[in-house]
């Protein structure tokens, strides 16, 4: 079952009164690949942070699988991984086994077991070399491709990841990208590189924390184009 959206709105208050993060929205994600793209500031975290429950709405409901962001926010980020735009804020481990092991603390009881299962993961994203070193000497992408490691290894049915190639190069955002678009996994992009946005099978278009558009990428890019003038 796919992720729901009614009539979900987001607000904060400021000195200067209610400011919207999130007009009210209604709609269901369902697609496979679905690209959120918008200028800066325009509220793209804020929409993809709802989805796992990161943000609360301040009105209506978001759903996954059935699941309430808000009442079932545990059992939702099970469901549902994020990753961030700087791996830093997810690595926390000294090296990338332990890292990978501490995500697999949930699923794996066995210490032994759980140290193979990372050793095993890593190898699959092509770090098994780097499994002992400390997590500081990775490269910006090696970073990058352990904090989505990480999640992966927690097993979710969905994955959203916040401009997870933003910091990288255009080598390190290919490399990701192609893991991201090999995942059997739903997958979330908020991203400003319109060539992966094209890739989805969906894309909305966030502009001043209203959907703008929804619909094809090809006429997403094309309306998300003209909105900024180029
Ligand atoms: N908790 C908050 N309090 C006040 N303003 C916020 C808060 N969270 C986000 N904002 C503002 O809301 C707007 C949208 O933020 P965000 O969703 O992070 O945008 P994006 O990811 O598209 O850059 C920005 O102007 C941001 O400064
Ligand atoms: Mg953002």
């Amino acid at each position: 079952m796919p992720i729901q959206l009614d009539e979900v709105a987001v607000s904060v208050s400021t000195a200067d009164g209610d400011l919207a993060l999130l007009h009210p929205t209604t709609l269901t994600l369902g697609e496979r690949r679905i690209a959120l793209v918008g200028s800066n500031g325009s509220g793209k975290s804020t929409f993809a942070r709802l989805l796992n429950g990161l943000i609360e709405p301040t009105a209506g409901t978001v759903t996954v699988d059935g699941l309430d962001t808000r009442r079932d926010g545990a059992a939702v980020r099970r469901k549902v991984g994020f990753v961030f735009t700087n791996p830093d804020s997810q690595l926390v481990m000294p090296t990338s086994l332990e890292d990978i092991a501490l995500s697999l603390r949930r699923t794996i009881k066995d210490k032994d077991a759980r140290r193979a299962q990372a050793r095993n993961i890593l190898t699959e994203m092509g770090l098994a070399e780097r499994a002992d070193t400390s997590i500081h000497a990775l490269s910006g992408g090696q970073k990058q491709l352990l904090a989505l490691a990480g999640i992966l290894a927690t097993d979710p049915d969905v994955l959203i990841a916040d401009e997870p190639t933003t910091l990288l190069d255009l080598r390190n955002t290919q490399l990701i990208a192609d893991r991201l678009f090999a995942l059997r996994q739903q997958l979330i992009l908020v991203t400003h590189d319109l060539d992966l946005a094209l890739r989805c099978d969906r894309a909305i278009v966030i502009d001043d924390a209203r959907v703008a558009f929804d619909g094809q990428p090809a006429d997403a890019v094309a309306f998300y184009r003209e909105l900024v003038g180029s």
